[in-house]
């Protein structure tokens, strides 16, 4: 591991992570478990990779704990979700304080369940004066959810004359999305565990030029080292943003206007 985060460049490392956590049911199902355990050890990797995280720099990690669709499966796995996220976020708010790491949410918060809802909160509040890492987490999330919200925010401005039509850019779109408040909105980085290479609605806007490594592992066997592992895949890629190699490489410190 020791030689792994030598091989970061600190100066490098990408200000927003996004990870797309599959393959819990999997992993259970291969132990003959029930899919339920597979979310209580999913837990312990989110641990291990907030503080990963935190400590190469990373200023925002999003997880994608629960997306819209997943309200379809069987109401006993959603229910065992719904309380295995509260029992959790209550138990690691005194570790998220002692590690200066802020929680915040994006997604459908009235849509939670009530006593979830409290205990997010609880922790939102406790966590509301840290200056480290913000740990964002999707639940009752999807990118479509969002961007037709953002649309919604819009249109009532501009109905009620606080806002011209003529004024709609990506920035004004932007700044309407849930992730506004991130300190960096778009991942640099987005990993998806469970081998899978799709993107299943998760920040459909803010991806439009992420990085991406998927890995077949499932997400309780994704490690730290996994983590820098992607950290340092990402740190060798060529970001163009549309332009030429040769662009890129004469101006490395160009501002990309997107
Ligand atoms: C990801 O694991 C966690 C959630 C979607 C809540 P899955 O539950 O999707 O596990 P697989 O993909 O079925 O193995
Ligand atoms: C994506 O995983 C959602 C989360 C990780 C919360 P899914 O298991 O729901 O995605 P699909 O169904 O494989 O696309
Ligand atoms: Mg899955």
């Amino acid at each position: 591991m020791e030689q792994l985060l030598e091989s970061i460049d600190p100066g490098k490392v990408p200000a927003h992570v996004a990870i797309i956590m599959d393959g819990n049911g999997r992993w259970a199902k291969a132990r003959g478990l029930d899919r339920s355990e597979g979310h209580v050890e999913g837990v312990n990797t989110v641990r291990r990779i907030t503080e990963i995280a935190s400590e190469i720099g990373v200023k925002c990690l999003t997880l994608y704990a629960f997306s819209t669709e997943n309200w379809n499966r069987p109401q006993t796995e959603v229910d065992a979700l719904m309380h295995l996220i509260g029992i959790a976020i209550e138990r690691e708010t005194p570790d998220l304080i002692k590690n200066n790491v802020r929680l915040t949410m994006i997604g459908d918060f009235g849509r939670m369940p009530e006593d979830a809802r409290r205990r997010l909160q609880g922790c939102f509040d406790a966590t509301a004066h840290c200056t480290g890492l913000v740990l964002n987490l999707a639940l009752s999330y999807s990118g479509r959810w969002d961007i037709v919200e953002a649309a919604r925010r819009l249109a009532s401005e501009a109905a009620s004359g606080s806002l011209s039509p003529a004024d709609i850019d990506q920035v004004a779109f932007a700044a309407r999305l849930s992730t506004a408040h991130l300190p960096a909105q778009d991942p640099d980085l987005l990993i998806r565990t469970g081998g899978d290479f799709r993107v299943s609605n998760f920040l459909l806007w803010e991806i439009a030029y992420s990085e991406i490594e998927v890995f077949d592992k499932f997400w309780p066997d994704f490690s730290k080292e996994d983590f820098v592992r992607a950290v340092a895949a990402f740190q060798k890629r060529e970001r163009r943003y549309g332009m030429t190699s040769e662009q890129v490489g004469s101006s490395p410190s160009r501002d990309i206007q997107l």
